[in-house]
């Protein structure tokens, strides 16, 4: 018997009459009960890597709102680092990683297939959530896609305009296709493991589809995360694959069937009216609402959030936001999205 759980019913398809509902960066600093955890983590490196508290901190906003759907606490740059990158985070900045510009540093990379020691607390985390969460809760696995993750392996931090990783796709295409490579086959291993740890859906971040222009967004964006929706469905047939080129645009349009995706998650950078008319034809759609109205709150959350329902009433829809939540938002604005979208 297929499964009752509504994120799983939209994700095959189905036409809910309340849609299902998650958030990106659900568990996050914007709740008190995430900075506890981590402040007795003592990082946030150090939670990610303790199963028992990077299970707690997944828990806390299930219990605290009850949504549809976990999303695995963890971090897509844990990949590069069991790659062989060195990574930490800087305080009020972000991530910092070693570089990879040269062929020299990418045959200094750990083989693709042997990342699995280093990951194996994650698929930890996920044995512990497949057993602890409630049975109408579904559990989502993830990591960043290729061309996210060579971003940050290749500049060593986030950057506007992804720059760095443009230039060495321009001038080296020989390393900058390595790269990929290497970031492709260890995603696949890494994806396959969430699964048979006990993932039921997996979600691929590329955060900065959106600077990929001309054919550069198919063959960096939708190609990469087409081979491992392939190598996955081959592995485990039967799970959703959702897939989140962020910043697409118009290129939205088409994405399912380029990719193999069961969802597109979108962004808010496209109407739900239009997407609703040329993406939700092709399949399940996962958005919209910009994450700015969980700092602003009031009519204008509701507003934005009846209508974003209202336009993908009529065919299959994950409620969530546009990007994830800001630890400046407000945990009672999270509550009115969820009792406008559910009311
Ligand atoms: O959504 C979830 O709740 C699951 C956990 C999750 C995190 N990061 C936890 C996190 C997921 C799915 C991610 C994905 C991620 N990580 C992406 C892709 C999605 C996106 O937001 O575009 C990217 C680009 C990263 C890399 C990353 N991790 C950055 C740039 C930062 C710093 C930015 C920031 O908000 O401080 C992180 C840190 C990070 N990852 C935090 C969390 C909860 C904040 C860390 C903290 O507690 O200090």
């Amino acid at each position: 018997m297929s499964s009752q759980k509504p994120i799983l019913r939209a994700l095959r398809g189905e036409t809910l009459p309340t849609p299902p509902i998650w958030m990106m960066r659900q568990a996050g600093r914007y709740l008190p009960e995430y900075r506890a955890t981590r402040q007795k983590a003592g990082d946030f490196l150090s939670l990610c890597y303790n199963s028992e508290l990077a299970a707690e901190v997944t828990l806390q906003p299930i219990r605290r709102y009850g949504f549809d759907a976990a999303i695995l606490f963890a971090d897509i740059l844990l990949v590069p680092q069991a790659l062989g990158a060195d990574l930490w985070f800087v305080t009020g900045e972000g991530p910092r990683l070693s570089t990879i510009t040269s062929q020299a540093e990418l045959d200094k990379l750990i083989p693709a297939d042997a990342i699995h020691d280093h990951l194996a607390p994650i698929y930890d985390t996920v044995g512990i959530l497949a057993k602890n969460l409630p049975k109408e809760t579904t559990l989502i696995g993830f990591a960043g896609a290729p061309w996210t993750v060579a971003t940050y392996m290749i500049a060593g931090q986030g950057t506007p305009d992804q720059a760095p990783a443009h230039k060495l796709k321009a001038e080296n295409r020989g390393v900058f296709d390595g790269l990929m490579e290497r970031i492709t086959d260890a995603t696949i291993h890494y994806l396959s493991a969430q699964i048979e740890a006990g993932a039921e859906v997996v979600k691929l971040f590329d955060s900065w589809a959106g600077s990929l222009e001309g054919p550069d967004f198919d063959t960096y964006s939708i190609a990469p995360m087409g081979r491992i929706t392939a190598a996955l469905k081959e592995r485990h047939p039967g799970v959703p694959v959702i897939a989140f080129p962020r910043g697409a645009g118009s290129r939205f349009e088409g994405a399912h069937a380029a990719i193999g995706a069961d969802c597109i998650a979108l962004d808010d950078g496209v109407s739900a009216e239009w997407a609703a008319a040329h993406v939700q034809k092709d399949g399940c759609v996962q958005g919209n609402l910009a994450s700015s109205h969980m700092v602003t709150g009031g009519d204008a959350l509701v507003s934005e959030t009846r209508r974003i329902v209202e336009a993908f009433g009529d065919g299959p829809h994950i409620f969530n936001l546009g990007h994830g939540i800001t630890p400046d938002a407000d945990p009672a604005n999270v509550q009115l999205m969820i009792d406008t979208v559910r009311g």
